[in-house]
């Protein structure tokens, strides 16, 4: 791909404006020497005003979502693109959040601009597992985790029972639930069904791939290790 385009696809400006960058001076290798159109040089080594581009296309994202932000692209609150560079918005293809993570929910969010892991990770098909730690209004009864394990749980207004959770119990209104699959704002819903609330929700880990010590709202691209976690090559 030609070095403007390469440039523009990671969302630094349109062909055009990369194109003036270039002739401006302003895209250099590594070393410093200015680069044109022609020249054919590896992600590793380019600079723009003197800094290493973003992450090459194909990267994964963690993020750590606070509360309050909306993972889409606008809405009426603040959103995750507000975290990240606002180059990341505007690549093509776009740096898409990997399956959601409702308003009033924290913790581990990936985005990725390659449908097709996007795809590999979201489908149910996957089965990967993925962590919620749980802060709830009321104390647990201890009929939870039987009913959630079971198979046969049906939450309101569905007719395809829910496939088993893990749920551990860490206090009395503090629980791990680890689902394996990924319906709408289903940890809330499935504490609702058995009479519970929940206050507060975070998710740790998605496959073995954890959250750790990444502070709220910071991001890093993940490691080829780290892929391994999620199931990938
Ligand atoms: N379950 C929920 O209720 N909300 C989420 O964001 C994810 C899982």
């Amino acid at each position: 791909m030609k070095l403007a385009k390469y440039i523009a696809n990671l969302g630094y400006g349109s062909r055009r404006e990369v194109m003036r960058m270039l002739d401006n001076g302003r895209v250099t290798s590594g070393d410093g020497t200015e680069l044109t159109e022609g020249d054919d040089v590896a992600h590793a080594d380019i600079r723009v005003d003197g800094e290493p581009l973003d992450p090459p296309l194909g990267s994964i994202l963690m993020l750590h979502k606070p509360v309050d932000f909306e993972c889409s692209t606008r809405g009426s609150v603040r959103t995750i693109y507000e975290l990240l560079p606002d180059r990341f918005r505007l690549r093509s293809p776009i740096m898409a959040p990997i399956g959601r993570l409702d308003v009033d929910t924290s913790g581990l969010l990936l985005l990725t601009d390659d449908g097709q892991v996007n795809h590999r990770i979201t489908s149910p098909r996957t089965h990967l597992p993925k962590i919620y730690a749980a802060e709830l209004a009321n104390d647990l009864t201890g009929t939870e985790a039987a009913n959630f394990a079971s198979g046969t749980m049906l939450l309101e207004s569905e007719t395809e029972p829910l496939l088993p959770a893990d749920l551990e119990i860490i206090d009395s209104r503090r629980a791990r639930l680890t689902l394996t699959e990924g319906r709408y704002h289903q940890v809330r819903r499935m504490f609702a069904a058995v009479g519970n609330h929940v206050v507060s929700l975070r998710r740790t880990a998605i496959g073995g791939l954890e959250l750790g010590d990444l502070p709220e709202g910071e991001w890093r691209t993940i490691t080829p290790d780290e892929r391994k976690l999620l199931g990938l090559l």
